[in-house]
């Protein structure tokens, strides 16, 4: 089958990259991809941008693509797959309507407590001043986000209420995020680890991926601002197996069913961000309508089955209940990023010593381009150097390891991702 991914991040990379070794796929395309994907023999890139669903529909018809995987979410709040649809076509990703799960954060927290899911209390605001008056009465830290796609960027955790205050005014009145930020959700803190768990679901059946985790803060230890993700693993020990259960049975299975119930079929890849505390209870932090970026690239390396098959037959409501076969090696990918990210960065510079991959070590690329013979920073995020190891420690060092050759003018990266799976590892 000929497939299109659509995006040019990492993990439209490690999507592309996994699915260009299915034995059942003939070629795979990527729209727009970036200089990763472009130097990938098995894999071409498109230029056309994710967001230009009209021209995507051209495309894919005018190459009589089979199925087409979405990657990030703004196409898919946009109606990506439902326009698809319309044209005939096989598209992977929910339907707008199911989309807004990540779409909307009132939408998602209002869907929640209609189906009795766990989540941290809130409300929502589009004044101001009763947003204010609202956090003068709240305990501290509270969370403030933007309702709409904000890119990672429209959550703070305000530790006083100047902070809080901040927040709301930068959202509601300086229009930080736009139109995304003209309604906030102001949300009660939960303390604990958070885990990102996602799966595949045709909105019957539901395959559950490996468990990983993501450091969404930019500097080592978890602090400074939050970014897209600046590191990732799997699997997560914070997931046990019991964890693993009480997510799928109070969280996974109970949403799926309330959109069902409110007429909305959910096919495509579901992310619940989880926080789970010291009691071993869980609460949804976030939905997202898409696969995780970083976690992508570390689970992929994991990843045995067919991705393109499981798609192919969710996309068709053929999917059968299937246990996913995965390598036994963890995996974890540190984040290289753009001196300034994730505020102003530079863009251009060439990236030196990317020669150093193996079967245990893959160097998923994000913002770069391929030009002049020579690849080069083209985005805040850059690379995913993504390694496999018996233990979490073994693959962080052979992580760290490679990095420490790969440079650029201003490049950085967090020195301790997979920190708290390393302690385990150490006790
Ligand atoms: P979100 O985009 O909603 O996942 O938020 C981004 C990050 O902010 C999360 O991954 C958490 O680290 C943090 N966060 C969001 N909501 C909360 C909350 N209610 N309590 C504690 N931390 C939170
Ligand atoms: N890594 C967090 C996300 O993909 O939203």
């Amino acid at each position: 089958m000929k497939v299109l991914v659509i995006g040019s991040g990492g993990r439209e990379h490690a999507l592309a990259w996994k699915i260009s070794k299915s034995s059942q796929v003939s070629s795979v395309f990527v729209a727009p991809g970036n200089g990763g994907t472009e130097i990938e023999e098995a894999i071409n890139n498109v230029d056309i941008s994710s967001n230009d669903i009209e021209a995507l529909i051209k495309f894919a018809l005018s190459q009589k693509i089979d199925l087409t995987i979405v990657g990030p979410e703004d196409p898919l709040v946009e109606g990506i797959t439902d326009k698809f649809q319309e044209s005939g076509l096989l598209c992977f990703g929910p339907s707008k309507d199911a989309a807004r799960l990540e779409g909307s954060k009132e939408y998602m927290k209002d869907f929640l407590i209609r189906h009795n899911i766990p989540t941290a209390g809130y409300k929502t605001f589009t004044n101001s001043d009763e947003a204010i008056e609202h956090v003068y009465r709240q305990d501290y830290p509270i969370v403030i986000k933007a309702d709409g796609l904000a890119a990672g960027k429209g959550v703070t955790v305000a530790l006083s209420q100047a902070q809080a205050i901040e927040a709301i005014n930068q959202s509601l009145n300086s229009k930080a995020f736009g139109e995304a930020g003209s309604k906030i959700v102001v949300e009660e803190f939960l303390e604990g680890e958070e885990a990102s768990f996602i799966v595949l679901t045709d909105g019957d059946t539901v395959i559950p991926f490996a468990s990983s985790q993501d450091h969404k803060a930019r500097d080592d230890g978890d602090l400074g601002p939050n970014t897209g993700g600046m590191g990732a693993y799997s699997p997560a020990p914070v997931v046990t197996q019991s964890i693993h259960e009480k997510i799928l049975k109070q969280v996974i299975y109970p949403t799926i069913e309330g959109l069902k119930a409110e007429g909305s079929n959910y096919c495509g890849f579901l992310y619940a961000g989880i926080m789970v505390d010291s009691d071993e209870n869980i609460k949804v932090l976030e939905f997202n309508c898409r696969f995780g970026d970083p976690e992508t690239q570390p689970i992929m390396m994991r990843l045995k089955s067919d991705l393109a098959d499981l798609c192919f037959k969710a996309c068709r409501q053929e999917l059968s209940d299937e246990i996913l076969d995965w390598d036994d090696r963890k995996a974890l990918g540190v984040v290289m990023a753009s001196g300034g990210y994730p505020f102003e960065y530079e863009k251009g510079n060439v990236i030196k010593d990317l020669n150093k991959e193996s079967e245990d070590l893959k160097i998923f690329h994000a913002g770069t381009i391929y030009e002049d013979h020579q690849i080069k920073s083209n985005g805040g995020r850059v690379l995913c150097v993504t390694a496999l190891g018996q233990s979490v420690s073994l693959a962080q060092e052979k992580a760290y390891d490679a990095i420490s050759d790969i440079k650029w003018k201003d490049c950085f990266y967090r020195n301790d991702i997979g920190y708290r799976a390393v302690k385990r590892e150490k006790n």
